[in-house]
């Protein structure tokens, strides 16, 4: 069974933004099932940085929107993106210097993450940029 499985619930109604958040969802799938066959720590790494790299270019995507269109609560949001960037760059430092380990605590960590960000802060820019014109 896959960590997160996508369903409506997570849709913000814009496609290319759906779209990112369903690719967030297979790299952190398949971190999941490396991680579960038990993949070397290296390969592991690889992954990691991966989904961090995709991240950082979907929090940029939102972000250059959010500001285009003058969005009231764009500052919290980005303050939001900005925070968790630093905990998974300071984790993946851990990683290289093997203080740390992907483990099961850190993707549910992640899922919450995702998910609760999702349906609570990304959703709430769905009417705004909609009636911006953006879909
Ligand atoms: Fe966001
Ligand atoms: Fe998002």
């Amino acid at each position: 069974m896959p960590l997160i499985t996508w369903n409506e619930s997570l849709s913000v109604h814009i496609r290319e933004f759906d779209n990112h958040h369903k690719k967030l969802v297979t790299l952190l799938n398949g971190l999941f099932d490396d991680v579960t066959a038990k993949k070397d720590d290296a390969l592991v790494e690889v992954v990691i940085g991966e989904l961090i790299d995709y991240t950082k270019y979907h929090f940029a995507a939102e972000e250059k929107l959010m500001t285009k269109y003058s969005f009231p609560l764009a500052a919290l949001h980005q303050q939001q993106h900005k925070e968790l960037i630093a905990k998974v760059v300071d984790l993946q430092q851990q990683l290289k210097e093997g203080r740390a380990r992907v483990d099961l605590a850190l993707l549910n960590f992640l899922k919450e993450w995702l998910t609760k960000h999702i349906m609570g802060t990304d959703k709430k820019y769905s009417v705004f940029l909609k009636n911006k014109g953006v879909c």
